[in-house]
């Protein structure tokens, strides 16, 4: 029998992340990501997923120069996303950055995987920039660069470190959807390149990470909180899948979302985080239903004056690190991943 979806079937072993079980928590390597949210910066959690420890002082100090030194970009690629369409899909755009990269800068045995994968983790809010015609200072930290890329307004330090905060959350996230889909290319043992544009593809779409976006237009879609309850009601009953809420794996409780909500507490007031969390405790009362992780990012970024259409791209300057650690995982113990159809047409005709 086949599982629609895979649903509950255990597709392969990972060191790198534990999430769901009673407690409904997430850990990256044994750590507890909100706690590590709480007190690291972005570099000192992609330190950890990608190297296996906690960096030590010295450690951070000397990867964050070696970061600083991956910021130049070939002239050929910057002028290639400077030509794009302002009006271009932004995950489109980082697809192509990642994959022209590939070109001026192929895999190789010295150009390798861990390299691969700084380098794209620095790149990355870089291409965006670009292609929105800012430019990024070389020493800026990555939390720094994807609020400069994306921002509208003054980047400070509050908006600097809820970055920092929601980009460690969206790190990691084990066997989801664009994570599985970069190991099932590399396990064809394809170049690290293949495997980050099959991870992008697959992000995009709003039943992963496009639902961060979709979740705005939704809250955005209420004036006031009066109208919330009737409303969401409303598409309850004309069976409408409401983006931010629901999860594949948590059933009481997204941790991150949690934390995105606790983040949004200290930061000043908004009518729209009041409109959010009605929505979330109708969708509770009414379906039992918990929000996830893009539901409350999309009200922190709509609070820092980021356009909706660059959520997804937020999520894939975190997830570069999961995405990339996982590959490097997958190549370390490689068996090619091909799974079985159960086969429901007609039989052999003559
Ligand atoms: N709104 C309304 N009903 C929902 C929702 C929702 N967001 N999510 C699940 N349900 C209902 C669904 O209609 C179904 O009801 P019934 O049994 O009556 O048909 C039941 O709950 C089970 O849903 P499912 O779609 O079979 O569950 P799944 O495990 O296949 O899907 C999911 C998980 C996240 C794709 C789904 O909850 C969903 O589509 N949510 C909205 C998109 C979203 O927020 N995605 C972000 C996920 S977390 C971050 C990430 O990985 O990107």
């Amino acid at each position: 029998m086949s599982q629609k979806g895979l649903a509950n079937v255990t597709a392969g072993e990972t060191a790198l992340c534990k999430l769901g079980g009673k407690s409904e928590e997430l850990y990256y390597r044994g750590y507890n990501a909100c706690k590590l949210a709480d007190k690291y910066s972005f570099e000192a959690v992609a330190f950890l997923l990608l190297k296996g420890h906690v960096p030590s002082d010295d450690e951070i100090s000397a990867y964050t120069e070696e970061l600083v030194l991956l910021t130049d970009i070939p002239f050929d690629v910057e002028k290639t996303l400077r030509g794009l369409p302002e009006d271009a899909n932004a995950m489109d755009v980082l697809r192509t950055g990642v994959s022209l990269l590939g070109i001026f800068e192929p895999e190789n045995d010295d150009y390798h995987g861990l390299v691969i994968a700084n380098r794209l983790m620095v790149l990355l809010p870089r291409f965006l920039a670009i292609w929105r015609g800012k430019s990024v200072p070389k020493n800026a930290s990555i939390a720094e660069a994807v609020c400069i890329a994306c921002c509208d307004s003054d980047v400070d330090d509050v908006f600097v470190d809820a970055m920092n905060q929601s980009l460690i959350l969206y790190a990691e996230h084990e066997f989801n959807a664009s994570t599985f889909a970069a190991r099932v290319t590399s396990a064809t043992l394809s170049d690290m390149y293949s495997a980050i544009c099959s991870a992008i593809g697959t992000l995009r779409g709003p039943l992963h990470g496009g639902a961060n976006e979709q979740a705005l237009y939704l809250i955005k879609s209420f004036d006031n909180i009066a109208s919330v309850e009737e409303g969401i009601k409303q598409k309850l009953i004309n069976k409408e899948k409401l983006m931010g809420f629901g999860h594949r794996v948590y059933k009481t409780k997204d941790p991150r979302s949690h934390k995105l909500y606790s983040i949004l507490d200290s930061l000043p007031h908004t009518d729209l985080f009041d409109i959010a969390k009605e929505i979330e405790r109708i969708m509770m009362d009414e379906k039992q239903l918990i929000s996830n992780v893009d539901f409350y990012t999309a009200v922190l970024y709509e609070q820092m004056n980021i356009k909706p259409n660059l959520f997804v791209a937020i999520f894939v300057f975190g997830r570069i690190i999961g995405w990339s650690a996982h590959v490097l995982e997958q190549r370390a113990n490689n068996r090619l991943i091909r799974p079985l159809a159960e086969y429901i047409g007609p039989d052999p005709i003559d």
